[in-house]
């Protein structure tokens, strides 16, 4: 893998949280913490990223992620260029490399990649140059490094103390890039306890997870946990024959309020978005009281200024 870290062990790309230490962890997370704006005040500004250029390569859907590395990049100054899916020339036979030397070429600063491709951030993470940054922004089922970020910035919001905590995330696992790097995070910064649960079709390879533990029943796994995060079935990863029924993973897998009471009564239930109501979660847990699903997203903005200014901050000189 390439290394996301220069030679004085800064933070050069960001493709992964596996492997960072947890002081950059924390430092990422507190400098997201200062663009959290308190409620009902205006977003933060600044204008440390004028003259940059940041360019939004989604070559898989996505709403949340594109529009708030967007605002995180717009909010420091930076000038946004957006490449999506079927508008990229990738349609037309380019290679995503040739993409992004085009856009080096028209002086970019720092790419975004979401890709379904394994691989592809860290290839183009080796190929920029010296002064370029690269953010993953989701890589296949791998890693979604800011969404971690942003998922472990709203646990600690409302409960700071990780080593006391029972995080219990439950769906499709197999896939989920969101559940691979929250569960780096919190594991790194010492997470008391992580559950995951999931049908036995979608059980994780144990090494992809070392630490925690997987069982397919949910009900006994909500016992007493603290944290409780939904993740969507990810049928563009799955073949046809491979999609779990919606209204038996419902009954079985479903977050409801009968479900949320066994869990502690100060839980909190999180989800990546997009959500499908009815599915993986009830509309009256999402739009409950114990749902930090719309804090989320706004952490999702600060974060993404964080990690922007980290790393787009480096080549200050040029
Ligand atoms: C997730 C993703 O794309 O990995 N969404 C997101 O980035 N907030 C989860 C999903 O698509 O289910």
């Amino acid at each position: 893998m390439t290394d996301q870290l220069d030679a004085a062990g800064r933070l050069r790309h960001l493709l992964t949280l596996d492997g960072l230490p947890a002081p950059m962890l924390q430092r990422l997370i507190e400098r997201a913490r200062t663009f959290v704006p308190p409620a009902a005040a205006a977003a933060p500004r600044g204008r440390e990223l004028e003259g940059r250029t940041v360019a939004n390569l989604f070559m898989e859907p996505s709403t949340r992620t594109r529009v708030s590395f967007e605002l995180a990049a717009r909010r420091l100054g930076a000038d946004v260029v957006n490449i999506e899916g079927s508008a990229a020339s990738t349609v037309k036979g380019e290679t995503l490399l040739d993409t992004v030397y085009t856009l080096q070429a028209m002086r970019t600063d720092l790419f975004v990649i979401r890709t379904a491709e394994s691989g592809a951030p860290a290839e183009v993470a080796r190929r920029v140059a010296d002064d370029v940054a690269v953010v993953s922004g989701g890589e296949s089922h791998l890693s979604h490094p800011t969404q971690g970020l942003l998922d472990t910035l709203t646990i600690l919001q409302r409960k700071p103390d990780l080593d006391r905590l029972v995080v219990c995330i439950v769906g499709d696992i197999a896939h989920s890039r969101v559940a691979r790097s929250a569960a780096q995070a919190l594991r790194t910064l010492g997470v008391r306890e992580l559950r995951l649960v999931s049908p036995p079709e979608l059980k994780p390879a144990p090494h992809e997870f070392p630490g925690a533990t997987w069982d397919s029943g949910l009900d006994r796994m909500l016992v007493d946990a603290d944290v409780i995060m939904a993740l969507r079935i990810q049928k563009e990863r799955m073949s046809a024959t491979e999609i779990p029924g919606a209204s038996a993973y419902r009954e079985q897998y479903g977050i409801n309020r009968t479900r949320l009471a066994r869990a502690r009564p100060d839980a909190i239930v999180m989800h990546p978005g997009p959500m499908n109501r009815g599915i993986e979660i009830e509309s009256d847990v999402a739009d409950g009281p114990q749902s930090v699903i719309w804090t989320q997203v706004a952490n999702g903005v600060a974060v993404r200024m964080a990690v922007l200014l980290t790393l787009a901050g480096r080549s200050q000189a040029r």
